[in-house]
């Protein structure tokens, strides 16, 4: 049985060469504001790698997998269902009924690439826009995530971290966590 308080996001529509750096973006995104894991639909080795050499230096948990299509994968998962979309319902007038809803399942926020097929839209208990503007996964998912976890997620703590940033007011610092 899945974990009721997981969340994973599902990316969709990874076109191999052309999206290499967004796709990476939304992994990255997605662990660094909350996620538990991020699915790739599609094929996506290099940001795969990307993101996990991102958790072996900068720390977890956070998992990435690849699956061949969206459509086993929708059809099995157990739980909420957001999508983003610009043509959603707007996040500030939708958020508490998707934080009530992920209170008692594990939830998984939906992002696109090029165009998105009608049936995500259908499956989806939430179509989430924020802002009724174009403008991107990587944006629209880290503003979803921080308005689902209220901010939380920025006080975060990292386990198995090698490294760890120093937070400075000018200038740049990582520091072995050994040291
Ligand atoms: C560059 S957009 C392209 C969307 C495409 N035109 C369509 O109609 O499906 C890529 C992804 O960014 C996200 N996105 C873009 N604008 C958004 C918005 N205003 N709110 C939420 N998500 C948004 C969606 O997940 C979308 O699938």
């Amino acid at each position: 049985m899945q974990d009721t308080n997981e969340v994973v996001v599902l990316r969709l529509g990874h076109r191999p060469g052309r999206d290499e750096r967004m796709t990476t973006h939304v992994g990255l995104t997605a662990r660094a504001l909350g996620a538990d894991r991020v699915v790739i639909a599609g094929a996506a080795s290099e940001p795969k790698a990307t993101v996990e050499g991102v958790v072996d230096r900068f720390g977890g948990p956070f998992a990435v997998e690849t699956v061949d299509g969206r459509r086993a994968f929708l059809r099995e998962w157990d739980g909420v269902v957001v999508h983003l979309t610009m043509y959603g319902l707007p996040v500030q007038e939708i958020e508490g009924e998707v934080r009530a809803a992920h209170d008692e399942a594990p939830l998984l926020a939906v992002v696109g690439s090029e165009k998105v097929p009608f049936d995500v839209y259908e499956r989806a208990d939430f179509n989430v826009g924020v802002t009724n503007q174009p403008h991107s996964e990587v944006a629209g998912l880290a503003v979803f995530l921080d308005r689902l976890f209220e901010g939380r997620e920025l006080d975060r703590e990292w386990a198995d971290a090698s490294h760890r940033v120093v937070p400075k007011e000018t200038g740049k610092l990582v520091e072995s966590v050994d040291e």
